[in-house]
């Protein structure tokens, strides 16, 4: 929960609903603009938009050190009569990753042990500076307010397109390590979201994992699709799959607002 929010918190909480007012116009009710749905006020939805952030998954969709994207041959279907086996990545598109993607000696610490209560509330999108990876300077400068449980990331890799392209992209944007330290160290953040496959930079990929899943209580989510969510405060709902032993699930993420 954001229980100490600073002013300037207060002050988007406000200004978020205020601003979705004058957007919606009653042509734009119930219209389905890209991944944005778009709900008639004074319904009982109790929010008016409702964004999802999850990738599509697809054979061709974007996977990690892959020219061509998701092979048809690992991306297969069980069909009634059980003839085919669904087989699929932990890790692939939207996903969530547990400890045990990184240490042995956290195996309880799997994708059946990650918080409902640190995936579903409260989470602010940011955007981060381009043409900079995230290191503990740039996160400084950032001023993530005080009390920030969940942070969503709106990098350069979104204005690259890089989760709808087929092609891994090896420069991607994401944490360097003494980024991922400073925000154990300098926040309250449990949950950190990012807009392609890792929340850390591939050259440090499995340093910033270790900083974060070491701590049992941060969970990354990775892929989230963050073309058409602005900055700003929203509720956020991510639910893996639950499954014990698996070091990571494939997450269904919405932002509502
Ligand atoms: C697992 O090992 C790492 C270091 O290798 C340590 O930081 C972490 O606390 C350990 N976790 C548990 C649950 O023992
Ligand atoms: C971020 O780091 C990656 C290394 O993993 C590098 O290829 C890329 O150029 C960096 N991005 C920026 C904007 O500095």
């Amino acid at each position: 929960m954001m229980r100490k929010s600073s002013n300037s918190m207060r002050q988007l909480w406000w200004v978020a609903p205020c601003v979705a007012l004058l957007l919606l116009t009653p042509a734009a009710a119930a219209a389905v603009v890209g991944e944005v749905i778009n709900l008639p006020q004074g319904g009982t939805y109790g929010y008016s938009k409702l964004y999802d952030i999850t990738n599509k998954i697809v054979v061709g969709m974007t996977i990690w050190d892959n020219e061509n994207g998701m092979p048809e041959e690992k991306l297969r279907f069980i069909d009634t009569n059980g003839e085919l086996v669904y087989k699929f990545s932990t890790h692939m598109g939207t996903h969530s990753d547990a400890p045990d993607h990184v240490f042995t000696n956290m195996s309880s610490y799997d994708a059946n042990s990650l918080k409902l209560e640190t995936l579903n509330g409260l989470a602010l999108v940011m955007d981060a500076p381009r043409n900079t990876n995230l290191t503990a300077e740039v996160l400084e400068s950032m001023n993530i307010p005080k009390g920030v449980n969940r942070l969503l990331f709106r990098t350069e890799n979104t204005h690259r397109h890089l989760m709808h392209q087929k092609a891994f992209a090896k420069d991607y944007a994401g944490l360097k390590t003494d980024g991922a330290q400073w925000l154990v160290d300098n926040t309250d953040i449990k949950l950190i979201g990012m807009d392609y496959l890792s929340v850390s930079v591939e050259a440090d990929a499995k340093q910033v994992h270790q900083v974060l899943l070491k701590t049992g209580v941060i969970i990354p989510v990775e892929g989230l699709i963050l073309d058409d969510v602005g900055p700003g405060e929203y509720m956020l709902h991510c639910l893996p799959l639950r499954i014990p032993g698996a070091d990571g699930s494939p997450s269904r993420c919405i932002l509502m607002q």
